[in-house]
């Protein structure tokens, strides 16, 4: 891509840390929407990606489950992120998948902001988390650091905007760029096969603009894309950089963390797609 062709982009913000310290209940409640409602509470056992805007900015929301279990998961959420938001219950202060989250972070090159939640609590204690935080080499700004962390409460809706605002400052500092005039390609976030509407793929366009009717290759699978839709059921006729949508219209049901393009024709989609499921 030249320099020209490239065009602004959302960030995109993957939310880690340790089960139960709030992610879904926060992004639920900057979506301000329930569409989780049966989860927050539960264990997330899969990943969640959204759109929110915020002063006329988009902002590209990723969800991981903080269980043990789910390694993998956060480990690709921090692959395919601008920056992670580390959630730490300020009751319960950091925990092995805080640890495990940073350590993705750090492995994936991407900046973390902290966001210290259940302020609400009276059991509380948001200065501990700063300070063991240090312990793993996250310096937040009030401990001379370079890190912003923000005091929210998921349940009580305070504190949001800061944490927006402090994404949104982030994201401007990495100056996030991708052409969105090029061959579409991006990841497969999480892939299943739907009853009624056979193999659907959540991916995440990383550049280019992906429409209906693109023919792509996805991992050992490709397809024909029969429709792109959002995480509210709205049928998109083009998802640009940044957007996560479902894909459907593939022939078989590619693997979390598998890279898709767009290729040229149907033929070649074939050949690739049986090539690799020959190895
Ligand atoms: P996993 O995805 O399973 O790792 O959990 P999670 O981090 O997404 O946490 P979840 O949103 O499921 O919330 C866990 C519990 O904490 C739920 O009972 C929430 O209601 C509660 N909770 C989340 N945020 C807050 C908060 O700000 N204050 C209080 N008091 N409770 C909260
Ligand atoms: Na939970
Ligand atoms: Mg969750």
């Amino acid at each position: 891509d030249k320099p020209e062709d490239m065009r602004p982009r959302p960030p995109v913000v993957t939310i880690m840390g340790h089960v139960d310290h709030g992610k879904t209940s926060l992004l639920d409640a900057i979506r301000k929407a329930n569409v989780v409602a049966g989860e927050a509470g539960g264990i997330t056992q899969h990943i969640g990606a959204y759109q929110v805007e915020q002063d006329g900015q988009i902002i590209t929301f990723i969800d991981t489950p903080g269980h043990e279990a789910f390694t993998a998961m956060r480990a690709r959420g921090a692959q395919a992120t601008d920056i992670a938001v580390l959630v730490v219950a300020a009751d319960d202060s950091v925990m092995p998948q805080t640890v495990e989250s940073i350590n993705h972070a750090k492995a994936a090159n991407v900046p973390i902001i902290v966001a210290i939640n259940k302020i609400d609590k009276p059991e509380a204690n948001p200065q501990k988390v700063r300070t063991e935080l240090l312990q793993h080499e996250v310096f937040v700004e009030s401990m001379g650091g370079e890190v912003l962390d923000v005091e929210v409460s998921a349940v009580k809706g305070t504190n949001l905007d800061k944490l927006l605002e402090a994404i949104l400052l982030q994201a401007e500092i990495l100056e996030l760029k991708a052409n969105p005039n090029r061959t579409a390609e991006g990841v497969v976030i999480e892939a299943k096969l739907d009853r009624g509407r056979g193999p659907v793929a959540t991916v995440l366009v990383q550049a280019g603009t992906l429409k209906p009717g693109d023919i792509i290759v996805a991992g050992n699978e490709w397809g024909r894309v029969r429709a792109l839709v959002n995480e509210r059921g709205e049928h998109l006729k083009a998802a640009p950089p940044s957007t996560p949508v479902e894909i459907l219209g593939l022939q078989g049901t590619p693997q979390a963390g598998d890279r898709f393009a767009v290729v040229g024709n149907e033929a070649k989609a074939r050949e690739i797609s049986e090539y690799r499921q020959r190895k």
